[in-house]
């Protein structure tokens, strides 16, 4: 298949572009690299069945053209990150809803099938655990910018099925915090990849409130797994948890990293407001529901904790060494 990724350049489009590639399918990625690299698709770079294009998803001439060579769209591009969401809400409530709307408009006439990559942030604070893709969404106040890119992807979701009631063919995942080599350690990184850097550096790991908060960390491997199985024409328009259940606190997983790359580093707490300014609030556990995606996408995340860490931490000792 002729397949478009956008955001292919960032740490989950780089590895579905090369697993795409493996699986013999022509693939164009579209980056416009803000927070993506091209050296993440430097296996796959000059590949003949490969094409890179820098521009962005907010270009809807180029996007058209690029769309129109295509029979199927993963859609990645975004800006996420909880620091861009508390310091640059416009950015991330145009950049989300703006280009979602321009790549389901310019699948729709020829019905491409569209496969978005939403998140378990549009669970919210709902403390009904495990998460079914059927939970109600419990979201925070619009005075609060904490809360805009949850609310943006769940418009985009909504976008989906709107256009899914229209006839186009599509299939939203929603992402459970994945980790593995080529999450940035950027200041809109995630906690796995802040820590390991720490660690490395004999720098404090630095949990962020009483670190009692917990999430579901799910390894690459396993997110593209779930993510390409969703080319299946059987599961058009539906949703998807695609992560892993096990549980972690913030504090485990400190500790973890800092056993993991036998570090010296402190591992400190700073309070919530210090990092993300007042009236931030976090969500205390995030665990999915994995009945769906086992039934129908045939899902079952396999990779543990402890051997996935050990992966990232190597290809992070080798990078920093790089830098
Ligand atoms: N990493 C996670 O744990 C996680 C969790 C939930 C959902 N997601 C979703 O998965 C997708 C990929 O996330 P990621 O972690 O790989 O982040 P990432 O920042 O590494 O990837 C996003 C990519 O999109 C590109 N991009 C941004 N705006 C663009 C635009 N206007 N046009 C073209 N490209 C643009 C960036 O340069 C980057 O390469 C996103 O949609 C994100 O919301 C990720």
């Amino acid at each position: 298949m002729k397949v478009l990724v956008t955001g292919g350049a960032g740490f989950i489009g780089s590895h579905i572009v090369k697993k795409l590639i493996e699986l013999n399918h022509t693939v164009i990625t579209l980056d416009d690299l803000s927070t993506g690299k091209k050296s993440f698709l430097s296996e796959v770079m000059n590949h003949p069945n490969h094409t890179f294009v820098n521009g962005s998803v907010l270009n809807r001439n180029l996007l058209e053209s690029l769309i129109d060579q295509c029979e199927l769209v993963f859609h990645l591009a975004a800006v996420l990150g909880v620091k861009n969401t508390v310091e640059n809400p416009l950015k991330v409530i145009e950049g989300n809803i703006d280009g979602t709307r321009n790549v389901l408009e310019l699948a729709y006439p020829k019905k491409i099938k569209v496969i978005f990559s939403s998140t378990s942030e549009v669970y919210g604070k709902n403390d009904q655990l495990p998460f079914s893709e059927n939970s109600s969404r419990v979201l925070g106040p619009t005075t609060t910018h904490r809360w805009c890119y949850a609310t943006a992807k769940a418009l985009d979701e909504h976008l989906c099925f709107a256009y899914a009631q229209k006839g186009l063919p599509v299939t939203v995942v929603r992402y459970f915090n994945a980790y593995g080599p080529r999450a940035t350690a950027t200041q809109y990184g995630g906690v796995i990849p802040k820590f390991i850097t720490s660690a490395l550096k004999g720098e404090p790991l630095t949990v962020y409130g009483d670190g009692t908060q917990s999430r579901c960390f799910t390894y690459i491997d396993d997110m593209v797994t779930g993510t390409l199985s969703c080319i299946d024409n059987q599961v058009n328009n539906e949703v998807f948890n695609i992560g892993k259940d096990q549980v972690l606190s913030i504090n485990e997983l400190a500790g973890k990293i800092k056993i993991l790359c036998n570090s010296p580093s402190p591992i400190i707490h700073i309070p919530y407001e210090i990092a993300y300014g007042n009236g931030y609030e976090d969500t205390q556990n995030r665990i999915p529901d994995l009945t769906k995606a086992n039934k129908l996408l045939n899902f079952y995340p396999s990779i543990d904790i402890e051997v996935g860490l050990r992966k990232t931490i190597a290809w992070y000792k080798e990078n920093l060494e790089k830098e």
